[in-house]
């Protein structure tokens, strides 16, 4: 897609409903993120989300699917204490969760990391610039590379992860000229969060597209839809309906052979046994 100048679409979905729904909306790349820990989860931050958790998620989505590439996001200390845990915890990825691909967080640091992973078979997308594993060496959720040396030092990493072998980059939170330069200097597409409109393609998260997080839009976030006040609106009305005795009716009730009811009837000793015709 980059080769012929088509911007890439891609989103994150957690369970097989929603991920049905975005690939169906013409979503060539899912992303099984580890923001379901806030999404989904309810955590502050992505750092509580284990591998079983993604695994979890990830079977969903892929069962769910069809023709999307289901990316497994590794999440924190899975895959940064040696090359080879974060082979095994990739390798899991792909063979239990049944993912086409990993994501790493992490700069030129990682690159002997992505090379050992996708040197035994499985494609690795990285992610630079804020990287929320490390949101507390980083001192919040800043946007990264503001400064001629940070914004080099991002263009170093991205070099270095495509030369390890890295298939993609997500670029998250940076400024988009430095964005648009990456973008440039790279054979791989980058995928962009926060990162301007240069980049091969997008990320977004599936509630914040779709207005199902009302306490916070992000900066990059765009809402499409407002699913909260929808879904609001919806149980509020079966609330009300269920109170009234208004819902169900006799389409949503089962009937039964007149035969067998008055059977049921005549069991019941001609009292009803307490079932009223
Ligand atoms: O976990 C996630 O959803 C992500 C994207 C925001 C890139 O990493």
């Amino acid at each position: 897609m980059k080769d012929t100048g088509q911007r890439i679409p891609m989103l994150t979905a957690y369970d097989a409903t929603s991920a049905r729904l975005v690939e169906a909306a013409g979503v060539p790349i899912i992303l099984v993120g580890d923001s379901l820990g806030m999404t989904i989860q309810g955590h502050e931050t992505t750092v509580p989300v284990t591998l079983e958790d993604i695994i979890y998620h990830t079977r969903a989505v892929v069962r769910g699917t069809s023709k999307a590439m289901i990316v497994f996001d590794l999440p924190f200390m899975t895959y940064t204490i040696s090359p080879e845990q974060a082979l095994t915890s990739a390798g899991r990825a792909i063979q239990e969760g049944g993912a086409n691909a990993v994501k790493m967080e992490g700069g030129a640091h990682m690159a002997p990391t992505v090379a050992r992973v996708v040197a035994a078979g499985i494609p690795v997308m990285a992610h630079i610039g804020l990287t929320p594993q490390s949101v507390y060496q980083l001192g919040g959720w800043r946007i990264q590379g503001r400064d001629a040396q940070s914004a080099q030092r991002l263009i170093d990493d991205a070099l270095a992860l495509e030369q390890a072998g890295a298939f993609a980059i997500v670029l998250e939170t940076i400024p988009a000229p430095v964005a648009k330069e990456i973008t440039a200097r790279l054979h791989i597409p980058t995928i962009g969060i926060g990162a301007g409109p240069d980049c091969d393609g997008q990320v977004q998260v599936f509630h914040d597209l779709l207005g199902l997080t009302e306490d916070h839009l992000p900066k990059h976030a765009k809402r499409y839809a407002n699913l909260a006040e929808t879904i609001r609106q919806a149980v509020g009305e079966y609330v009300a309906e269920v109170g009234n005795g208004s819902f169900p009716t006799e389409a949503q009730s089962f009937k039964m052979d007149e035969a067998a009811l008055a059977a049921l009837y005549s069991h019941a000793g001609g009292s009803n046994g307490g079932v009223k015709p």
